[in-house]
């Protein structure tokens, strides 16, 4: 394990946010929360990933809700693309008797990309998988100290990524980004990698 892996988990273990999709390994309940969170705040998707499983527990009851249902449900949320595409994966979900536990398996299923498929791997099946949103994008380009292309911040985070603990790895990286590493006014001060990163403390610096 590298230096910053530990550090991050050093500090992120005993912080780690109590978020209810933390609780859970069920690849539905999972899926359906980093498909909200994709473009809604955290705070806000608590009570609607609580009602949205509520009705639709399951892949099934899903497959099986007329679209227009599901579409009601997510009401408010925004960008009801989304909701077709979950409605649509809960259907291949049922076709193939469950959820694919690989890349190009899980690649496959509508409206699912390249974080969201990592999501489900680490998350619900804590498989070794790196995640890369908005938030541990910006912490890896800052650390480096320059702008870095997409499949190259995915090479950077499949390295750091430890063997065997993907899921907490992650969901602390998420942390720091969120709480520490935030894209304005960062707590560079209070932050585990700062020895190890190229902008820390430079707050006036613009991001690579
Ligand atoms: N944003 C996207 N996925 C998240 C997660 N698992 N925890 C906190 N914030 C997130």
């Amino acid at each position: 394990m590298s230096g910053l892996t530990g550090d991050v988990l050093a500090w992120g273990v005993p912080r780690l946010r109590d978020l209810p999709w933390r609780h859970t390994r069920d690849p539905w309940a999972v899926l359906v929360s980093e498909v909200m969170l994709q473009q809604t705040q955290v705070g806000r998707v608590i009570p609607r990933w609580e009602a949205f499983l509520e009705r639709f527990p399951t892949p099934e009851a899903c497959a099986a809700a007329p679209l227009g249902d599901v579409l009601r449900e997510w009401q408010g949320l925004g960008y009801p693309r989304r909701a077709r595409n979950l409605h649509a994966t809960a259907q291949q979900v049922v076709e193939l008797g469950g959820f694919p536990r690989d890349l190009a398996g899980l690649l496959a299923l509508p409206g699912i990309g390249q974080y969201t498929a990592r999501a489900v791997m680490a998350f619900a099946f804590e498989l070794d998988a790196a995640v890369v949103d908005t938030n541990i994008a910006r912490v890896y380009a800052r650390v480096a100290g320059e702008r870095l292309t997409p499949k190259r911040v995915q090479a950077i985070a499949d390295e750091y990524c430890p063997s065997g603990d993907a899921w907490v790895w992650n969901q602390c990286l998420m942390d720091l980004g969120a709480v520490l590493c935030r894209p304005r006014d960062p707590a560079c001060d209070a932050c585990p990698i700062r020895a190890r990163c190229s902008w820390a403390g430079d707050v006036d610096r613009p991001d690579p």
